[in-house]
């Protein structure tokens, strides 16, 4: 008994001789098989294999005009190795050499004349049950094949959108790089315009006045109110600096080092060793992160370290620059050094990661600290490697 893939199995049944093909048509009816094609005259077989294929042929070898050598030539002609039907061989020469020529014209199995049914029910059901298999692993390829494809276009959609949000956040880190320069820029020329100038015209008024007081009990009082002022408007000049160093935009990174050195140096230290190697100006946007990274980590020496001596170091490396603010000074421990309300070691860390490069805290309670800082040149491309 068959199984319903079995059964209806399409059978083509090729010899030219009729009482054959009755013998093959009757054995295998009354064995379940319902799909059967009979033919006598080799000439019908391709027009009907290419309307509709059978899954096995079984099919004789000497006929006149179209022999089975070029049937079986025919059909591997139609139809690839791996949905190709079987052929079985229907043959009264047993001899090797006839065996060997049907098996290199594409034949997978025989039998030979006259049929010993048990054998031709036996090798029909097992040719069949392997091109099934083979038709049901070639419906699987085509669709894990398919799976496959389908992930790759996944992959690489996902890959593009995240190209392009990673080309946007580096967009937006510049422009808030810029947008936070010229927020000081206007800060700054804010400072001049408004408090410096008051500041000055309140000394010019103050200079007047105290030219027609007489007594010298308020000229002295008026010597200490000036010299305040004096104070209040060198604070207010360090402010301007800070917030928009000049000498960043004009003269570049070393020479705005360099004019924060001395500032540092003439108000009360530490010593600063600027030790700057650097090939060419780095651009705009990653002086002013560097320049900035410098300021907050030497501010913290100032306000924390006790230290005696502080080394900034400015050097090219790869395709960026190397900044690190060495100091000899109490330390800390890192682990409770992110208090909240203290912005200054996460602010450094945020303008490098935002430039696209990485800043480093390195210190112990009693030996000194380190602020290491790398920011590309130009932003680095997303999926590129480095
Ligand atoms: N060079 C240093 N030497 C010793 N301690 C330091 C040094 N740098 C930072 N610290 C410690 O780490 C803490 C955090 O530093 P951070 O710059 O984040 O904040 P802050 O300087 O206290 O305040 P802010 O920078 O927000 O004005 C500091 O309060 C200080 O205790
Ligand atoms: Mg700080």
């Amino acid at each position: 008994m068959h199984d319903g893939v079995f059964a209806e199995a399409r059978i083509f049944i090729v010899d030219d001789e009729p009482a054959n093909v009755r013998i093959l048509e009757r054995l295998l009816k009354q064995e379940g098989y319902t799909d059967l094609v009979t033919f006598t005259d080799p000439h019908e077989v391709m027009p009907r294999y290419e309307e509709t294929p059978p899954d096995i042929v079984l099919l004789d070898l000497l006929m006149p005009h179209v022999d089975g050598f070029e049937i079986m030539r025919r059909i591997a002609e139609h139809t690839g190795p791996a949905t190709r039907p079987p052929v079985i061989v229907l043959t009264a020469d047993a001899t090797r050499q006839a065996r060997e020529r049907a098996l290199a014209g594409g034949a997978m199995d025989f039998v030979t004349k006259p049929f010993d049914h048990l054998e031709v029910l036996l090798r029909v059901r097992n040719l069949l049950a392997r091109h099934f298999l083979e038709l049901d692993l070639w419906d699987h390829n085509r669709v894990l094949e398919s799976r496959v494809a389908e992930r790759t276009r996944e992959l690489q959609d996902s890959l593009d959108r995240l190209r392009e949000t990673s080309r946007e956040r580096q967009d937006l880190a510049r422009r808030l790089v810029t947008a936070q320069e010229e927020e000081r820029r206007r800060i700054a020329a804010d400072v001049h315009d408004g408090p410096v100038q008051a500041v000055v015209a309140l000394g010019m008024r103050l200079e007047l006045l105290a030219r027609r007081l007489a007594d010298p009990g308020e000229r002295t009082e008026m010597e200490r109110i000036r010299a305040t002022l004096a104070d209040a408007l060198t604070g207010l000049r360090t402010l301007m600096v800070e917030l928009r160093p000049l000498t960043l935009g004009r003269d570049g990174l070393e020479a705005a080092l360099r004019e924060h050195q001395t500032r540092m140096e003439a108000t009360g230290g530490p010593v600063v060793s600027l030790i700057a190697d650097l090939r060419s100006e780095p651009p705009a946007d990653a002086q002013a992160v560097l320049f900035r990274i410098a300021q907050e980590a030497l501010a913290n020496v100032r306000k924390h370290a006790a230290a005696s001596r502080v080394t900034v170091t400015l050097a090219d490396d790869g395709e960026g620059a190397r900044l690190s603010v060495r100091d000899d000074g109490r330390g800390f421990d890192l682990a409770r050094a992110t208090e909240p309300g203290h912005l200054g070691l996460a602010t450094m860390h945020e303008r490098a990661t935002l430039a696209g490069g990485w800043c480093r805290f390195e210190s112990e309670p009693g030996a000194g600290a380190t602020v290491t800082a790398w920011i590309p040149f130009a932003p680095a491309e997303p999926g590129s490697s480095g």
